[in-house]
């Protein structure tokens, strides 16, 4: 309870890399992960080169800005469809700079793949805070990772596809509680 409290998404990281030891780690929690029908359809990438990163970022945001790139994002209260005012900084990068990314692929298709890769990614994200990691999800690299350039660089099948984005490193400062709502319960029903 105190892990799921107290996990943050991290958006600056120091310059320490994280070994393998750790990575490998926080993957066999991944794979620990409830699974439908135990088919287990995942597989992860891994990328600890900040200048591929940086690449991956530049070719994300101009994808996320060109006509539809962007739609349904809506974050930057601007008319749904539009792209985030950051895409447009060139100082962004949105792996925030992190040394290591992992990607929490699926090797194929089927109607539950996604929800396992997301039921790994969070697995992964709280071992993470229990080994005193820092984590960010990364959803504006779905779109560049699933390039058929990136998938083949990164050995990822042409029938699978890169769904859950994670950066991983040492947080440089704190990251304030992004507060929750109350959970809305929709039924309860007793008999
Ligand atoms: C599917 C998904 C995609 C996300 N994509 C991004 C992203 O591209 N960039 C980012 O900074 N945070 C991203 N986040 C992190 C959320 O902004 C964050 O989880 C939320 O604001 C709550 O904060 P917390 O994780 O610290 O509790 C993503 C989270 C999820 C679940």
């Amino acid at each position: 309870m105190d892990l799921i409290h107290e996990r943050r998404s991290v958006r600056a990281y120091t310059d320490q890399q994280v070994d393998e030891p750790l990575l490998r780690e926080l993957l066999d929690a991944a794979v620990h992960a409830p699974t439908a029908m135990h088919l287990e359809p995942w597989a992860f990438a891994i990328v600890q080169d900040k200048a591929v990163l940086k690449r991956y970022s530049e070719r994300a945001k101009s994808i996320l800005r060109s006509p539809g790139g962007a739609v349904g994002w809506g974050s930057s209260g601007r008319a749904p469809g539009d792209h985030p005012a950051m895409l447009d900084d060139p100082a962004f990068n949105i792996f925030y700079d992190a040394g290591t990314l992992i990607v929490v692929c699926r090797k194929q298709g089927g109607p539950f793949a996604d929800a396992d890769c997301w039921l790994a990614a969070q697995n992964l994200m709280l071992a993470a805070a229990a080994k005193g990691l820092a984590t960010c999800c990364i959803g504006f690299a779905v779109s560049v990772l699933n390039t058929a350039a990136v998938k083949r660089e990164l050995g990822i099948p042409a029938e699978g596809a890169a769904v859950a984005p994670i950066v991983v490193g040492y947080a440089r400062g704190a990251s304030p509680a992004a507060p929750r709502k109350a959970p809305e319960i929709l039924a309860w029903v007793r008999q």
